[in-house]
Parts: structure tokens; sequence; C-alpha cells
């Protein structure tokens, strides 16, 4: 059980570049964050507008001579300062992700950074071996995955509950976008555009997240050829709003994704069925507290967070009893807590044992990005992983 006692002997000192007033996912990096005392908010550089972002620095309590017009000049000048930065998050649009991730690490920063890590597999290869030359820790926000509910799901796989892996289902299907609303809403906008969102936006955007949950969640997820296809249904759209995509794993098993945009009435829909040859979990985000477990020819079951009969593994993380939900707030917030350990271990020249979505991660969202859109670009045909 988490209690709010601290992790590290003192607070990793940690900026922010994007996530600043009106941003959608600023609030929780820095929720998450400073939660469990492991980082300090320092320095910023919040907004695309300088002055904006200097205000919003300033009104979440940074001090005004560390909340920098840009991500250069924040580098430059916390480089000068006895007191710099240890650790940055990149909470900007897609495209600028590669060059600040870049940029951090050859500056010797640990790095936390919002998903896609970049566009091309090479650029994700350059950033891999840059951050293990420098011996610096890149973590990759696909937040529910820190929810225990996923660990259970994990050690269920591991402890061979389900018997042997046939399929995987996965989707992340919400229906926000159903209508051309890109064209009031500037953090939609971005998303269709591929010279900000990269060459894809659903596969991409929402379709990252359940292939993350499902590497995290069966240790050997490993894919050997996939097939998608992708459409744009609103018209003008640059990019897919729905996405089918097909694999087939090294393991034998099955995989699908449905990654959509466009799914009417569909609050969030991220959804993860795993299917063995004795038993089947399923989980759903918007429900995240409970994960289905259905043995063949059994009443079906609904375990619950927090509850005694779970794996140890999976009551770890917990900051309330069972019957309280928690959600994406602590399932970040564990993340974060992991980030944290982990950049404090490196500083020591030690790696952490315990898994969390790290570079290679990334790197692996980058890579299947690239194959979806290869694929359906070629009329949907399979593609060697
Ligand atoms: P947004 O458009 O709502 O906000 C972007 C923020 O970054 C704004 O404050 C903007 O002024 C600032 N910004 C833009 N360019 C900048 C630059 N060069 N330097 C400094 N600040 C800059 O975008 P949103 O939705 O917050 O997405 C940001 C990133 O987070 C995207 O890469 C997106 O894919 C990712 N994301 C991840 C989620 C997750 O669950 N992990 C959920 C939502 C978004």
């Amino acid at each position: 059980m988490i209690n709010g006692e601290k992790t590290l002997d003192r607070p990793i000192r940690w900026a922010m570049i994007g996530g600043g007033r009106g941003s959608q996912i600023g609030y929780i990096h820095r929720s998450s964050a400073l939660r469990d005392h492991s980082f300090e908010l320092v320095a910023g550089a919040f907004d695309i507008n300088p002055e904006r972002g200097k205000d919003f620095g300033i009104s979440i309590g940074v001090d005004p001579d560390r909340c920098y017009p840009d991500y250069k000049t924040l580098f430059a000048e916390e480089a000068k300062r006895e007191d710099s930065i240890e650790a940055v998050s990149i909470t900007t649009p897609n495209a600028t992700h590669y060059e600040i991730c870049k940029a951090a690490l050859e500056a010797g920063m640990h790095v936390v950074c919002e998903k896609p890590l970049c566009f091309k597999t090479e650029e994700a290869e350059e950033l891999v071996k840059l951050a293990e030359a420098k011996g610096l820790v890149v973590g990759v926000t696909y937040g529910y995955s820190g929810h225990q509910m996923i660990e259970q799901a994990r050690q269920m796989i591991i402890h061979g509950d389900l018997g042997e892996i046939r399929l995987i289902n996965m989707q992340f299907a919400h229906g926000a976008y159903n209508t051309a609303i890109e064209k009031e809403n500037p953090a939609i906008k971005w998303r269709m555009n591929p010279q900000f969102a990269g060459p894809s936006c659903v596969i991409a955007d929402v379709g990252t997240h359940p292939l993350f949950l499902a590497e995290a969640i069966i240790p050997d997820f490993e894919i050997d050829n996939l097939m998608c296809s992708r459409k744009a249904f609103v018209e003008e759209r640059e990019l897919e709003d729905n996405a089918f995509v097909i694999m087939n794993l090294k393991s034998g098993a099955q995989a699908t994704m449905w990654a959509s945009a466009i799914n009417c009435g569909s609050l969030h829909g991220q959804k993860i069925r795993i299917i063995g040859s004795k038993a089947s979990i399923e989980w759903w985000d918007e429900h995240p507290n409970q994960l289905a477990y259905e043995i063949e020819g059994e009443p079906a079951r609904v375990l619950e967070r927090g509850a005694a009969y779970l794996y140890p593994e999976a009551l770890a993380e917990d900051r309330i009893s069972a019957g309280h939900p928690e959600g994406l707030f602590d399932a970040w917030s564990n993340l974060y807590r992991r980030f944290a350990i982990a950049m404090d271990l490196a500083n020591k020249g030690e790696k952490a044992n315990f898994w969390f979505p790290d570079i290679h991660a990334g790197a692996q969202g980058v890579k299947w990005v690239e194959k979806c859109v290869e694929s359906a670009d070629q009329g949907a045909i399979w593609i060697k992983y």
C-alpha cells in the first residue's frame, strides 16, 4: 500500500515542456509527478506562446525566472545553475517529441515523454542508443498501464491462470470526433494534421495505449506480421479516424485492434480481452477497478481492485482499501513513482528491477504505427514485423 511516505531521499528537480493552460494532458502529469514527493516542479516552458506560458507557470507556483519562452532557452539557462533540473516531461504535440527528447537526453536529463516518442523507427533507435549511452531513463505515459488491475492481469498470465494464450482483442474506440470538430478545437485540429500528428491519427493517438497494455500484461507479446485497414469517415480529414489491425504473434496467438474516434456514443472504449485455452480476462478503462475473469464452463467472476484474493503484486500500489475506486490519476501516479525510482537508481548506476513503460515501449509504439500505416497504404496487405 502506498501511503504518501517519501520514496526518495529528496525530490527530483523537474521541468515541463508544454502542458500549459488549457492543455488536455498537462495537469495529470503535474498531479501524478507531485503526488508522492518524488518530483519538484522548478521550471518549465509550458506553452507555445511564451507570455501565456510564463503567466501560467507563475500561477502554479514556478519561479518567474525559471518560466522560459521555449525548450532551448530552458535547457541552456538551466545548465548554468547549480540546482539545475534533472528531469523533464515533454507534453507538447507529437511532431516536437523527437527533437525535444533528443535535446533533453543530450543535456543529460531523464525524460518522461508523451506518446508517440517520435515518428520513425530510426529516430526511436537513435533515442534508445542515446539514453543507454548516457545512462538516462525515459518513461512513456501509457497511463492506464500503471493501474493495479493491469498488474493483476499480468500476474494471471504469468501464473498460467488462462492456460495457453490464443487471442487478444484490443480496442480504443471513442466517438468524440464523429463530426469535423477539429474546425473549432485547436487541440483536435493538430491531431488531424500530419505535419503535427505524424502519419496517423487514431492508430497512434489511441491504438498505442491498448497495444502497450497487451505488451505489459503478456510478457511474450511479440508481433510476427500484421495487416491494417484505415479510413477517414469524416470528409476532408487527411488522417484516419478509424482503423482495424490483425496481428499474428510469434507465440502462435492472434491479436486484433480497433482504433476509432467515430464510435458514436462511446465515451472512451478502451478494452482488452485476453482469451486463453482455459479462461478469459477482460478489462475496460471506464470501469478500471474490475477485471472480468471467465473460466469456461463456470459462472463468470468479476475481480475487484484491492481484494485480498488478488496477487500480491496487484495490491502493492493500492492507495486505499478495496471498494473505493482508483482510476486514471492513481494509475499515472503509480507510473510517475516508478519513473522516479528508476531515475534515482540510474543516478546511482543501478537498473530498475521492475517494469514500466520505458523507451523500448515507446520505440515499439513507433514501429507498430509505422507498420500499420505501411500495410494500410498498400491496400491492407500483410507486413512482416
Ligand atoms: P494540447 O493541444 O491540448 O496541449 C498542448 C500544449 O503544449 C499547449 O499548452 C501548447 O501551448 C503547448 N505547446 C505546443 N507546442 C509547444 C512547444 N513547442 N513548446 C512548449 N509548449 C508547447 O495537447 P494535448 O492533448 O495535451 O497533447 C499533448 C501530447 O500528449 C500529445 O503528444 C498527445 O499525443 C499526448 N496525450 C497523451 C495522452 C495519454 O493518455 N498519455 C492523452 C492525451 C494526449
